[in-house]
């Protein structure tokens, strides 16, 4: 767990994802979104707002290098469930002084790099989508990554204000999560199916091999203990 944030007491593991995000609810006393990158755990948690018509609401971030198929995820969403997602974008200037100053790929030059074009495409953007915020959602799970086996199903996020974070999906394995998009027919993006089990931005996503870690094609060229863009960390 990052050091910036900090468990609540936890709770029986069997929480279902309505009873933990109606928790997240009641803690947050206040609005409360779903942070959105249309990835399959994404879909059904938004499956599961719309089936228990939770006060929940969606945003996402447009970095401006998203796969034109995480696009047509968002389409799919609207269409389905009739829901609105808020929209954020990076600073237009921040973005223009950093593509004058490195160009488009400056993100694979180094880890330094890297985390300027997050934080200028992602990090930035969150903290104005959080502004007024109690409470926000995402689907991250124990099992992604090195750098988040102690997630807890809810927190206090003290790197935003000491609001609440509520990651419903914490306990879920893989197989749980597509067994559900499956049977639910969720609208999951067409990258799935080529091979990309974590889909972020385009340039720093590639589909993976047969027995790679899921999420191996992300940053691919960096080390797993720095696979995190800053949004969680
Ligand atoms: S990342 O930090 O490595 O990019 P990841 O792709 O695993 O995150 O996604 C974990 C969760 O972070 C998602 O389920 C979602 O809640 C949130 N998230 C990631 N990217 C975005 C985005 N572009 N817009 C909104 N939420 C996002
Ligand atoms: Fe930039 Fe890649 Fe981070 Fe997207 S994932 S914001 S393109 S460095």
């Amino acid at each position: 767990m990052s050091t910036a944030a900090v468990a609540t007491p936890q709770l029986p593991d069997q929480r279902s994802v309505k009873e933990i995000l109606e928790q997240g609810i009641e803690a947050a006393n206040g609005p409360i979104q779903l942070a959105c990158s249309f990835s399959v755990e994404d879909l059904v948690i938004i499956d599961q707002i719309h089936q228990h018509k939770l006060p929940i609401g969606i945003f996402a971030l447009d970095t401006g290098r998203l796969n034109e198929e995480t696009y047509l995820v968002a389409e799919g969403i609207t269409g389905r469930y009739g829901i609105g997602i808020d929209w954020f974008f990076p600073r237009h200037d921040d973005v223009e002084a950093l593509l004058k100053a490195k160009g488009p790929y400056s993100f694979r030059e180094s880890l330094e790099n890297r985390h300027e074009c997050c934080r200028i495409r992602k990090v930035e953007p969150l903290g104005r989508a959080l502004a007024g915020l109690k409470g926000w959602v995402t689907g991250m799970r124990r099992e992604q990554s090195t750098t988040r086996t102690e997630l807890p199903a809810i927190e206090t996020d003290l790197l935003h204000g000491g609001i609440v974070k509520v990651n419903p999906l914490a306990n879920w394995t893989e197989t749980e999560v597509w067994e559900y998009a499956k049977k639910n027919r969720l609208p999951v993006n067409k990258l799935h199916a080529q091979g990309y089990p974590s889909i972020g931005c385009a340039p720093c996503t590639r589909a993976i091999a047969e027995g790679e870690h899921p999420r191996a094609g992300r940053w691919w060229w960096e080390n797993p203990e720095h696979k995190e863009c800053g949004l969680h960390r």
